[in-house]
């Protein structure tokens, strides 16, 4: 079953229902100010950081999960209703919502009134923009009272949800004609303020919720809305709002507009105040000025589309697979940004309180990003290395904000300083730029400590190669890639981190899939040093690198598939031997992509036992068996009942790790076939199984050991979406790009057939055909036969014509 349909054309997700299984969701903005939006108008706002500086509030754990937001009523005589069904709830004629690159956009009816609502945060601005239409489709005039409505936060999230003793005698704004400043807060340490005003005179305000709401009612049925009228309040304490009322006739066939927009200030400090207790305005006017009319706003929203069409067209694909060519050109893409913006830390089930960026997910994140802007990519490869200890581990995670390490988590995972080896690796293979490696970077922040980013790479690899153990495998740590694998921890207290109790190190658990990560990205370090000509490191590496391969095939293959760890007391985990967890996902993606044991046909063997254990018909599951009991010795991985999470679910993570090891070993049918099972458009006629949305990836797909097999939980921020453009662009499409140049490999079946890529790339224009005729002739550029699978860069060339022959 379906709820809404693809309109490629226009790159949107049209949802025809409010009733979708869980809120479908989308973001807004691109930088700094930051929106998510729910098919029914729902969702919150921040600047920059979801905890810190949190614009409106949203509740977890709320029921309908959904509600708030951004609320608009309509109120045509008796009837009051909501264009994006919600807060009103009164059911409507006709109901659409768009998803589309950055914007949503609502199309309803009512009693013969057609609203549209449209929201999107424009380019390079601190404000959400919104505009409702509303026109008179019926034969008589129509006497309308149109509200809006939101809700302030009192900036620091947390706080906001919990210091209710404070919290309730703080909040403070100013109204100036259609304008409702929010100030809490800035009499005393901030220099931050944020608006909320409307183009057009306003018959009325309030910003005192309890006023506007009445006693005992929710948002569906505020008392002011019901009674037509406004407060006209100025809220002190409680609960701050903001809220405009407008009347409006409109005659038959008669339409009028209105831009709403909610803003973010920030003033220097030295210029807080226009006047004692007077906020400073100037700014905000400023940017109210700049979107108040609709040809404004017109501007503002192609100007967002054109942004768009000039960033998907840096990759673009024409096959015969209409879903591929979907999600390629458009989802694959858009989550990838999503994820860049946000890593983990803001969505509906990631609460904006939590982790903030983590370091491993950004730098994955990065690997998917890297051709759309790769300067801002740059930037935050900065960003993550400064967070990087001196001894080369790193913090686990940083706040947006103030982008220091989060001290209540700290380091410890080893499998982090490798990640800052892969992206910067993928960054300098898209741009050929390796004057980032001699950006001076700190360590931990600390002024004083720049070392250049090389150096930090180098302490990464340095990392692996000093703490090894037993077995001559890479310690593991707190965890690896799998958070919830805790091999040295033991926490047995309900309520205790199950990462960072204990002694969380230890001289004997070692991760398998750690090794796999340091042949590949050891192997990658490598070249980097040969490309900068650090030929005698290279050569050091490589031997480093042989080492731990040569220990992964010894003591790091079960003889059916690759073991996952040895845990504290030297036991195999993830082995034939073991009762429960016998086989797990990642080292068979891992390593096969890194070559380990290929020789020996071990990465064929690998991806068979992920057919014969862990398939199903969503992906692949991340363990088999789930277990069933708690197991001190090997942390949260087991607190999750069988076929959830880390607990034998799909987690779509790791699913394209493995299609791209089925390409490193050839195997085009196992990486395609990997590809379809969990990607979203392929799984689209199920949604009410799937019940996340179709247009993107959701972090876990509940196992077959599941109570409710197929359901998917926590949509949008997961580092599938980059691994998933890796895995399709690069190594199943095979447009590839190297630190030579760009390199076409494709690794497709016969039924894919042929297919086109336009790919932008170190300045030029690349239109690449492959063709499957069985004639195997390989590279052709510009009608010349070339010798393996480079194209050849001429200094200056703008285009290439290229052809690839199967
Ligand atoms: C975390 C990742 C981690 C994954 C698997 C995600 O929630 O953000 O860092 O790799 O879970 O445990």
């Amino acid at each position: 079953m379906k709820y809404g349909f693809f309109d490629d054309a226009n790159r949107e997700y049209c949802i025809t229902t409010p009733f979708t299984p869980l809120p479908w969701i989308n973001y807004l903005g691109n930088d700094g100010f930051f929106g998510l939006i729910s098919n029914t108008a729902g969702g919150y706002c921040f600047y920059r950081d979801a905890k810190l500086r949190r614009i409106t509030r949203y509740r977890y754990n709320n029921i309908p999960n959904d509600i708030g937001g951004r609320l608009y009523y309509i109120k045509d005589g008796n009837t009051v209703w909501s264009p994006a069904y919600r807060p009103a709830e009164t059911e409507l004629d006709s109901y659409e919502c768009r998803h589309g690159m950055g914007y949503t956009t609502f199309n309803s009816t009512k009693d013969g009134v057609n609203a549209k609502l449209t929201f999107f945060v424009p380019l390079g601005d601190a404000c959400e923009l919104h505009r409702l239409e509303v026109v008179n489709n019926s034969n008589e005039t129509k006497d309308l009272t149109l509200y809006s409505g939101i809700e302030w936060c009192l900036w620091n999230a947390v706080d906001d949800s919990q210091n209710y003793q404070r919290n309730l005698s703080i909040g403070e704004l100013e109204v100036i004609g259609s304008t409702i400043y929010h100030k809490t807060e800035y009499r005393e340490r901030r220099n931050h303020y944020a608006f909320f005003t409307v183009n057009t005179e306003v018959d009325g305000f309030d910003t005192d919720r309890d006023v506007f709401l009445g006693a005992g009612r929710a948002w569906n049925k505020p008392v002011q809305v019901e009674n037509g009228k406004s407060g006209n309040t100025v809220a002190s304490g409680w609960y701050p709002i903001a809220s405009h009322s407008i009347k409006v006739t409109l005659a038959p066939g008669e339409k009028k507009s209105y831009v709403f927009q909610l803003g973010y200030i920030e003033v220097p400090r030295d210029q807080k105040w226009e006047s004692k207790g007077i906020i400073n305005k100037k700014p905000a006017v400023e940017l109210i000025n700049k979107y108040n009319s609709d040809a404004a706003f017109e501007a503002a929203f192609k100007a967002l589309k054109d942004y768009w069409d000039n960033l998907l067209s840096i990759y673009h694909v024409e096959s015969k697979d209409e879903k591929v060519n979907r999600m390629v050109n458009i989802w694959h893409q858009y989550q990838v940004m999503v994820t860049f913006n946000m890593s983990r830390s803001a969505s509906y089930w990631e609460t904006g309180i939590g982790r903030g960026m983590g370091f491993r997910d950004s730098c994955q994140d990065l690997l998917g990003f890297m051709h759309l802007i790769p300067e801002r990519a740059r930037d935050r490869i900065i960003d993550i290395a400064s967070i990087q200890f001196e001894n080369g581990s790193t913090y686990h995670q940083y706040q947006p904000l103030t982008k220091r390490g989060n001290a209540d988590i700290g380091g410890g995972f080893n499998d982090d300083p490798l990640w800052l080896v892969a992206c910067t690796a993928a960054y300098i293979r898209e741009t050929g730029d390796t004057t980032i490696l001699d950006h001076p970077t700190p360590f931990n922040n600390v002024e004083g400590s720049e070392k250049p980013l090389m150096e930090h790479l180098r302490r990464s690899i340095n990392f692996t190669i000093n703490n090894k153990g037993p077995h001559g495998l890479p310690l593991i740590g707190r965890a690896d890639w799998n958070d919830c694998l805790n091999l040295n921890c033991f926490s047995e207290e309900p309520g205790e981190s199950f990462q960072t109790f204990g002694p969380s190190e230890g001289p004997v658990a070692e991760s398998v899939f750690i090794a796999g990560m340091f042949v590949k990205y050891g192997k990658e370090y490598a070249d980097i040093c040969d490309y900068v000509g650090l030929k005698d490191e290279a050569d050091s590496i490589r031997a480093e690198v042989e080492k731990v391969k040569t220990a992964t095939e010894e003591f790091g293959w079960d003889g059916e598939w690759f073991l996952r760890a040895y845990d504290a007391y030297g036991n195999k985990v993830g082995s034939n031997e073991c009762e429960e967890g016998k086989i797990f996902i990642e080292p068979q993606g891992f390593c096969t992509m890194a070559g380990i044991g290929q020789e020996k046909g071990f990465g064929a063997k690998a991806l068979d036992s992920l057919y014969k254990y862990l398939v199903n018909d969503y992906g692949i599951e991340i363990l088999a068996p789930c277990y069933t009991t708690y197991h001190v010795e090997l942390g949260e991985i087991s607190s999750y009942p069988p076929g959830y999470k880390e607990n034998g679910a799909i987690f779509t993570h790791n699913n394209p790790w493995c299609s791209v090891a089925a390409t490193v070993i050839g195997d085009a049918e196992k990486a395609f076939d990997i590809y379809k099972r969990s990607c979203p458009a392929f799984l689209e006629d199920v949604s009410e199984i799937h019940r996340t949305e179709p247009y993107v990836y959701s972090q876990m797909i509940a196992g077959r050991a599941a109570v409710h097999y197929g359901e998917a939980k926590n949509s949008f921020l997961t580092g599938t979406a980059a691994w998933v453009v890796v895995d399709i662009t690069q190594a199943i499409l095979g447009v590839q790009p190297t630190l030579q140049g760009l390199s076409i490999k494709p690794c497709v079946t016969k039924d894919f057939g042929n297919y086109s890529v336009v790919r932008k790339y170190r300045g030029a224009k690349y239109d690449i055909n492959v063709i499957q005729d069985g004639s195997g002739k390989g590279l052709v550029v510009d009608g010349a036969a070339v010798e393996g699978n480079l194209i050849p860069a001429v200094e200056g060339k703008k285009e290439y014509k290229v052809e690839f022959y199967i």
